[in-house]
């Protein structure tokens, strides 16, 4: 038996007032529709059609690999988006068509595994009871089984006060469900066809099931943008829960923001105001918090990070970050370095042991091992026209306030004077110093104090 699932994700989203389709929104860094074909595969179903629309191009893009999308040219209802898909599957005699909306971003795999393994017949619906069931469909039951599903806009004084609703999710059986979709009107307040009244022609000549899911925070839809946070916040929670599970120590779930790609080891720490975003993963015994964020990069065992921004870097084994300390893309810190208070780097790399304490601007440089960066140092790399590179070695000691005005290369055990524009390469193992001699003019104090005297008189 071919089992083929159909993800209704064309609609516009009008209650979110955005441009952005719906679909598209992110839960926990992940579009909507992409948790929804996750959630169907896992579920063991892998001929997937999403049914696209608003933004049909940018939808399709985001898709994985092997998902098949179809345009409904005109939003006409989840029952004409439902024909359009059969039109471009083909004949599904004999299949089980699976549909799921694309904007309910919380189902878990296995609860759809589980219907589709009670589903029998012509069709299965998947049912919740919500303490407010305002804007959902109704499902109306009669003798065990379902006899239809009214819309809130459709709904009269009793059917509108039933608290177990539809989710847009159902099993059927394909040769029922293409035969019922030619019968569907759009007799109703929105002149739609609705996939809805699918449920009712077929309890006309059969038993319609429900499935019925317990927690309904596993139903939750996004229509609006109070919904979307809701369907956030949910989520966040599932994953800060996993990590716990799996032996991170959270200081503050509630403040803790990790993205559905993030990979924790066991044994990291986070301290509250963590922000983890897109692939960035955290090494066993790494400190990370308070206040962080922290965007698709590595965080080695052992290291400390706080009240820092982290982009696109490699922050290694036992290395120190901040606190207040900038990392832009293309920052490598290699073990057992530092990037301190007030330092901002940027495509660079600081080797093994080599420390950049305090105050600092590196951009394009490559660091040695065991080195030191005075505070106030920077790395002047852009001469108005073009970025340069700085070279510095091992064992070098760059003195506090030196301007290196790449491209410059310092070699090894190298050291510079305080307060130095560095404007030449400075060979290995000697001293650059650029300042003027520093003049000193005896008694100036009393000089100064006598003119003011006289000035007075
Ligand atoms: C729908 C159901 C309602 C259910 C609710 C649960 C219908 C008529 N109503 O209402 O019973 O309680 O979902 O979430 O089915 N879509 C298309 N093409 C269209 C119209 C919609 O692809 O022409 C897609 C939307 O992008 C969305 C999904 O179908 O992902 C559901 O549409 P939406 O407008 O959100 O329906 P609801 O009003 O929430
Ligand atoms: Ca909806």
């Amino acid at each position: 038996m071919t089992v083929r699932a159909i993800v209704l994700g064309a609609g516009k989203g009008t209650r979110m007032k955005c441009d952005l389709p719906k679909v598209l929104h992110t839960v926990a860094g992940r579009p909507i529709v992409d948790w929804v074909v996750a959630a169907v595969q896992e579920a063991g179903i892998d001929d997937i059609t999403v049914v696209v629309g608003h933004g049909a191009e940018a939808v399709t893009a985001a898709l994985p690999d092997g998902v098949r999308s179809v345009v409904q040219e005109r939003q006409g209802g989840t029952g004409h988006a439902t024909r359009v898909a059969l039109e471009a599957i083909g004949d599904v005699t004999g299949d089980t068509v699976f549909v799921i909306a694309g904007d309910t971003p919380l189902f878990r795999g296995e609860t759809l595994h589980r219907m589709l393994r009670a589903h029998r017949g012509a069709c299965t619906v998947l049912t919740t009871r919500v303490p407010d069931p305002t804007g959902y469909g109704r499902v109306v039951r009669s003798g065990g089984g379902v006899s239809a599903i009214v819309e809130e806009r459709d709904t009269d004084d009793a059917t509108r006060r039933i608290d177990e609703v539809a989710m847009s999710t159902y099993a059927f059986d394909g040769t029922a469900l293409a035969a019922a979709l030619d019968k569907v009107g759009t007799h109703n307040d929105q002149s739609e066809e609705y996939l809805t009244d699918v449920v009712g022609i077929l309890a006309g000549s059969g038993p319609v099931g429900a499935f019925t899911v317990d927690d309904h925070r596993e139903t939750v839809g996004v229509n609006s943008h109070d919904q979307l946070w809701e369907a956030d916040a949910l989520m966040r929670d599932r994953i800060n829960r996993h990590w716990m599970e799996a032996g991170v120590w959270m200081q503050d779930p509630a403040t803790t923001y990790l993205d559905a790609a993030v990979t924790l080891s066991p044994g990291a720490r986070l301290y509250a105001g963590v922000h983890l975003e897109g692939a960035t993963t955290v090494a066993a015994g790494a400190v990370v918090g308070p206040q962080v964020f922290v965007v698709d990069s590595t965080i080695g065992s052992g290291a400390r990070v706080w009240y820092s921004v982290v982009r696109h870097a490699e922050v290694g084994e036992q290395v120190d970050v901040g606190p207040f300390a900038s990392l832009r893309p293309g920052t490598v810190l290699r073990r057992g370095a530092k990037a301190g208070t007030f330092v901002e780097i940027k495509a660079s790399t600081v080797g093994p042991d080599s420390k950049v304490p305090h105050l600092a601007y590196i951009g394009d440089a490559t660091i040695g091992e065991h080195s030191n960066i005075g505070a106030g140092t920077i790395t002047c790399n852009f001469d108005g026209y073009r970025k340069h590179r700085t070279v510095i070695g091992d064992r070098v000691f760059i003195g506090s306030d030196t301007m290196l005005v790449a491209p410059v290369e310092i070699g090894d055990d190298a050291v510079t004077g305080a307060g130095s524009v560095i404007t030449r390469d400075v060979s290995p193992g000697s001293l650059a110093v650029e300042r003027s001699q520093q003049k000193e003019l005896p008694g100036y104090a009393e000089r100064r104090a006598r003119s003011a005297e006289s000035e007075g008189e």
